[in-house]
């Protein structure tokens, strides 16, 4: 049982399920290494996974609304769950560097690291085919430290803190595929400040199933709804989980009649 602002695992918990999460990771890439960093999927940008306009729409109207209902200057903390080599969160701090402060999640940094900072530089010599590519223009071979800063949510107290957080087929994909999304879900969800939301991209028609499953669960104890947004590109939906600031209390409390009535003597 996790009490209030504890990890949602132990230390020994997480470097158990880390392990073991990591090794079907690599299990899974050593047999298609690039997995899925096809030179289509780096070259894409945040949007094109979710056919949601982050950049344009979703982050200014969020910094907006927390500059006018907070009255307040503060940056917004944006999660990006499983970042991998950390390309979407680049790209978010490049779009918005004085308002936004973004991290990744991710399981194997050092892996990541060393596949970032190969690609990079061989993009830079003019001998990837994403050369021409303006997307990488200003990139640095350097995994940001905010990213891969933890292995996944579960290394996290379930504090809110993330206004905005992006899962693009992260950490939510690969959780169902382990066994352990709904944890999964549920860890996210209470990562979510009131009035923010979880984007998620890329679960398959199984995955879905469950988070169907856990709407009541979620709504009940986080007051956490859950949308579909078509996604034309990839003929898919993207799912917004977005956690309510109001918690709905019943207008007047009844006590049970053996309470409220005084028994005559
Ligand atoms: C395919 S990469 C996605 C990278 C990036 N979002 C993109 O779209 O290019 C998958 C990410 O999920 C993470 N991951 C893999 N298995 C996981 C698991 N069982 N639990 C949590 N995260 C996992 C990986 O470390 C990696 O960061």
């Amino acid at each position: 049982m996790v009490k209030r602002g504890e990890p949602f695992l132990s230390p020994a918990q997480h470097r158990q399920r880390g392990e073991e999460w990591a090794r079907q990771e690599r299990a899974f890439l050593s047999v298609n290494r690039h997995f899925p960093y096809t030179n289509e999927r780096l070259s894409s940008e945040i949007n094109d996974g979710h056919n949601i306009d982050f950049i344009g729409e979703v982050i200014p109207s969020l910094i907006k609304r927390v500059r006018e209902q907070e009255r307040s200057q503060r940056k917004i903390k944006i999660l990006d769950l499983g970042c991998g080599l950390g390309f979407y969160t680049d790209e978010l701090r490049t779009a918005f560097p004085d308002d936004a402060v973004v991290y990744g999640t991710t399981l194997m940094r050092a892996d990541a690291a060393l596949e970032r900072k190969e690609l990079i530089e061989a993009i830079g010599r003019g001998e990837h085919p994403l050369a021409q590519s303006h997307r990488f223009d200003g990139f640095s071979p350097n995994m940001h430290p905010n990213d891969g800063k933890w292995h996944t949510v579960a290394e996290l107290g379930d504090v809110p803190e993330f206004d905005l957080m992006i899962d693009t087929q992260g950490e939510l994909s690969y959780a169902f595929t382990a066994g352990h999304l709904p944890e999964a879900i549920t860890q996210a969800s209470q990562k979510l400040r009131p009035n923010g939301d979880l984007y998620i991209s890329f679960l398959d028609h199984h995955a879905r199933a469950v988070l169907a499953d856990m709407q009541p669960y979620l709504q009940e104890h986080y007051h956490v709804t859950v949308s579909l947004h078509p996604n034309v590109h990839t003929n898919s939906q993207s799912y917004v989980l977005h956690r309510h600031s109001v918690v709905t209390l019943p207008s007047q409390l009844t006590l049970p009649p053996a309470l409220s009535e005084p028994t005559a003597p």
